[in-house]
């Protein structure tokens, strides 16, 4: 079932290292605390064959495909994962938190890849169809700052950098404009917050937007 039914879609985006993961689970907790069904996931991936396509798009075996070729098979895992996982929780009236959405295409294989924007809308269109998130965060770092994060993080988990990760510092800095742009294009969708900040006070932010845009006309669940 392809659908938003009642319930919230927020997606979080920006570049590497910017903290993304950590500020989804910790407005994850906020809303469960407040007693709604709260379902976190992430992309590429989000459905175990979604998770397949993960490892082989950031083991970098697409890459000498083309950016075409890799954004085809983004749109593959999300085909899955909004048909498994997205639109059904959404149907419920569930609210979904997601890790990178269509704006991670639009910005890494759109403005970076050099994927014309005709074909990228073709492949967003079948991928999605008419679901589009209800807010997104974009998380804005200076690239060297995320990056080095992101290599702290790497180190801890003994593991390497991935496909994109291992791009150059122009690339970085290509993709911190692009999600910018995003933003300036959509301001009604998307509200970009320092990732600069402290992690706390990062977290205070993104809970007052949320609160301010779903839930202050709203009670709480029923527990
Ligand atoms: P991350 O979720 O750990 O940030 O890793 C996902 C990587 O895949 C990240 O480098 C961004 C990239 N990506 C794209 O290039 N296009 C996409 O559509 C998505 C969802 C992710």
């Amino acid at each position: 079932m392809r659908g938003h039914g009642n319930g919230r879609f927020i997606t979080f985006e920006g570049g590497e290292g910017v903290g993304k993961s950590t500020q989804l689970v910790r407005l994850a907790e906020h809303l469960r605390g407040l007693g709604f069904e709260t379902v976190t996931t992430r992309e590429p991936g989000g459905t175990p064959k979604a998770e397949t396509l993960r490892r082989i798009l950031l083991s970098g075996r697409v890459a000498p495909l083309g950016a075409l070729a890799e954004a085809a098979l983004f749109a593959a895992a999300r085909i899955d994962h909004v048909d498994k996982l997205i639109s059904p929780a959404l149907v419920r009236g569930a609210w979904v938190l997601c890790d990178r959405f269509f704006d991670s295409t639009r910005a890494y294989q759109g403005a970076r890849g050099g994927v014309e924007p005709g074909a990228l809308a073709l492949l967003e269109k079948a991928a999605v169809g008419d679901l589009k998130p209800d807010l997104t965060i974009i998380l804005d770092l200076p690239p060297q700052e995320g990056l080095a994060r992101a290599a702290i993080r790497r180190a801890s988990a003994g593991a390497r950098a991935d496909r994109f990760e291992a791009e150059g510092a122009r690339f970085h800095e290509g993709l911190r404009r692009a999600f910018l742009d995003i933003a300036a294009r959509e301001p009604e969708r998307c509200c970009v917050v320092n990732g600069a900040l402290p992690a706390d006070e990062v977290a205070r932010v993104i809970r007052q937007l949320v609160d301010a845009r779903f839930l202050d006309a709203e009670p709480a669940a029923a527990q």
